[in-house]
């Protein structure tokens, strides 16, 4: 009989498309529950990126303990970024850990346990490499999370070589490393096959994807392979880099039809003194350049962002250039954080850091503004119809639908047929809430 495995993901796509990763590579003898009482190995997947989230990992880690007691082959293993950067530490601040694998090891899972089933004694792999090529794993059909989605994370490509002063992305998952096109396509075709009919592309900057590796297509020119695939009828992409997106990758995005009207640019800030000492490598004219670009080619583009408040040495007035620019821009949705000290990161070293009681002041006036703002744009889908890519089931009640727009909008919607999953429809829109838009349906169009 098989085993189970109960994994907890914290963090972003990347690593959320990791867990999916290691279910394939564990398939053989584990299938997957939702009940880590009743698992034989329970994984956590870590996110390092604040502080806030690391903080998570010892208690999540920690509500497992007891299990073991009660299941003596229960093996409990740390992966993700958290793995990547403490390591061995993990082991010592949790001896009853049996298994730490950092952002490029856990690739090897598989062998990691056959060696604990032989002998217990805890395994740490943290090896971080420039050449390193991640295996290529498809999707299984045997696997349920996989054959019932209609939307599906792909990544192209790992790491980042920016090192933007706050970040500890460049240190915990390495440089950039582009995957082979061919295993792309392979991968997103085979995805088509189990139902998939949207891909998001992962990678902490596609905008810079296959400018390393000879031969590679760039980042536009991979797009334009990827719409070929037939049955694929949407594509996204996270995360740009405003310094990377180029005129060109506008101008494909507004032309091929299969491509999301949709952009997360991170801003980060709206002064361009705190922007030089982020090193994020673009002005606040540059990056809304951008933007007019982005609104004058695709009139409809939904564009989202991350904003970091309270960096070292933010000033007031550097503070209200960035509540500015959500004004200027009018983001769909912001994701927005407090400053805080990274392990690795030259930022930590900076001196006049802001306190604790001002950047939650600043958090909460930006996110004031944008709840507005947001307001404000979801109201304008009021009376419109628009097309949705049937999801599922909304996830408040089983007798409504849920899908999104182009623009990446949630859409809940009423339906005489509740059997639409997977489908093109088209929805009218009655009513905006905070996050998602309400509907009825008006027709089918694929
Ligand atoms: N403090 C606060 N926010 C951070 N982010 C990254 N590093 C930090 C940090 N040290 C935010 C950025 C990034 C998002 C994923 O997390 O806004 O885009
Ligand atoms: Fe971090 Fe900057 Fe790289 Fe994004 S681009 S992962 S913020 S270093």
């Amino acid at each position: 009989m098989k085993k189970r495995v109960y994994i907890k993901t914290f963090g972003c796509q990347m690593n959320e498309n990791d867990s999916e990763k290691v279910l394939i590579l564990l398939k053989e003898d584990y299938i997957p529950t939702d009940d880590p009482e009743e698992a034989d190995l329970i994984i956590v997947n870590t996110c390092s990126v604040r502080e806030k989230p690391q903080h998570k990992v010892y208690s999540e880690v920690g509500r497992y303990k007891p299990l073991k007691k009660k299941k003596n082959h229960l093996l409990i293993g740390i992966m993700g970024c958290v793995a990547q950067q403490e390591g061995e530490n993990l082991i010592k601040k949790l001896p009853y850990v049996d298994f730490v694998l950092g952002t490029q090891s856990f690739y090897q899972i598989k062998e990691v346990i056959k060696q604990l089933q032989k002998d217990p004694k805890p395994i740490v792999l943290t090896e971080l490499t420039k050449e390193f090529k991640p295996p290529l794993l498809l999707p299984e059909e045997t696997l349920p999370k996989t054959t019932e989605k209609v939307t599906a994370f792909v990544t192209i490509m790992q790491g980042c070589d920016n090192f933007c002063s706050y970040c500890i992305v460049p240190y915990v998952r390495g440089r950039e490393t582009s995957r082979p096109p061919e295993e792309i396509i392979e991968e997103i075709k085979r995805m088509v096959e189990l139902g998939v009919r949207e891909v998001t592309l992962l990678g902490q900057n596609v905008n810079s994807y296959g400018l390393k590796e000879k031969g590679y297509p760039d980042f536009p020119e991979l797009l334009n392979q990827i719409s070929a695939i037939e049955g694929l009828w949407r594509i996204r992409f996270t995360t740009s880099h405003p310094k990377d997106l180029s005129e060109r990758m506008i101008r494909i995005m507004a032309e091929n039809p299969k491509i999301c009207h949709h952009i997360h640019l991170p801003l980060q800030a709206g002064s361009n003194r705190i922007l030089k000492r982020m090193n994020r490598k673009y002005t606040k004219e540059e990056y809304l350049e951008k933007v007019a670009k982005l609104k004058e080619l695709i009139p409809d583009i939904a564009i989202t962002t991350d904003i970091i408040v309270g960096f070292p040495g933010e000033t007031e007035k550097d503070f209200e250039e960035t509540l500015e620019m959500l004004k200027t821009v009018r983001y769909h949705e912001i994701f927005s954080f407090k400053y805080s000290d990274r392990p690795f990161t030259t930022a930590k070293n900076f001196e006049d850091k802001i306190p604790e009681e001002e950047k939650e002041r600043r958090l909460k006036l930006v996110q004031e503004l944008q709840k507005t703002i947001t307001q404000e744009i979801y109201q304008q889908y009021v009376g419109k119809e628009m097309e949705v890519l049937v999801e599922g089931f909304s996830s408040k009640s089983k007798t409504q639908l849920m899908g999104r727009t182009t623009t990446n909008v949630i859409v809940n919607f009423s339906s005489p047929r509740l059997d639409l999953k997977g489908r093109l429809v088209k929805i009218l829109i009655e009513e905006a809430g905070k996050h998602s838009l309400k509907g009825t349906y008006l027709k089918t169009l694929k």
